[in-house]
């Protein structure tokens, strides 16, 4: 599947001072490894002083491919992977100051069935919000009280993933390291939202030294694309 047009004006680096880059992730052909190596040659960037590796918890990082011979000139980049059906993208960035990436492909018709079922809404809701977006909910199943919903929810999972915790959701990736969903507060704009963090999401991000997020929302049909970048 090829990048939809307005996913495609994100990669032109209109929305963030960091430069950023998207590639498609073949899974044939090494997959992440070989996007992310596409992805730093496209920033100008020596792919071979980076190795991509796996924390235990499943976020995925550049380290210093030990025994080059001279350091990488430019600051360490960021990477972060995201699928929905067919598509498959990684996204990598460098810029001093940048700590984290985290984004998320969501197909919000996934939530359809809240958009008719004004109780599981209301469930749904009362799980993944925070107390302050629980103040702030229609309570009707309207077209904005779905759609709402799937927003925030692909953003949470991209912050999750900036900070590199992922979220605490089941048995889901990153469980017993998640953080809860709603400790994170995020306030929708036309193509970027605002991030507030609590309790355990607040502690972890400064322990990273994130002072702010820059978030970037673009739809394309049904398919919503969060990208977080997370800040010194
Ligand atoms: C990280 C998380 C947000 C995964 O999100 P997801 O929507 O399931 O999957 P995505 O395709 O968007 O992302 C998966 C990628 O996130 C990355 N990832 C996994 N753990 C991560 C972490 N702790 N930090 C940063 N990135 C992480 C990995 O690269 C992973 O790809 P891989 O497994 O192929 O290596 C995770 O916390 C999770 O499992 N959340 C629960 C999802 C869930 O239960 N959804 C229910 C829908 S109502």
């Amino acid at each position: 599947m090829l990048l939809p047009p307005s996913f495609r004006r994100l990669a032109g680096n209109e929305a963030t001072l960091a430069a950023v880059v998207f590639e498609h992730v073949d899974p044939h052909r090494d997959g992440k490894r070989t996007a992310a190596r596409r992805a730093l040659n496209r920033l100008g960037m020596e792919a071979e002083h980076w190795q991509l590796y796996h924390t235990p918890w499943g976020q995925p990082r550049f380290r210093r491919t030990p025994g080059m011979s001279s350091a990488p000139p430019q600051a360490q980049p960021v990477v972060s992977f995201t699928d929905e059906h067919d598509l498959r993208l990684a996204v990598v960035a460098h810029a001093d100051g940048l700590a984290g990436i985290g984004l998320d492909l969501l197909d919000m018709s996934r939530f359809l069935r809240y958009a008719h079922d004004a109780s599981a809404l209301h469930r749904l809701q009362k799980r993944i919000y925070s107390p302050a977006e629980r103040c702030h909910t229609a309570p009707a199943c309207t077209w904005q009280g779905y759609q709402l919903a799937a927003l925030r929810f692909g953003m949470k999972e991209a912050v999750s993933k900036a900070i590199g915790t992922g979220l605490l959701l089941g048995f889901g990736l990153g469980a017993g390291f998640g953080i809860p969903i709603s400790s994170i507060e995020v306030t929708i704009h036309a193509s970027s939202a605002d991030i507030a963090l609590s309790g355990r999401a607040q502690a972890r991000s400064s322990r990273l030294g994130i002072g702010h997020f820059e978030a970037v929302l673009a739809t394309s049909d049904d398919l919503l694309l969060s990208l977080i970048l997370a800040w010194r």
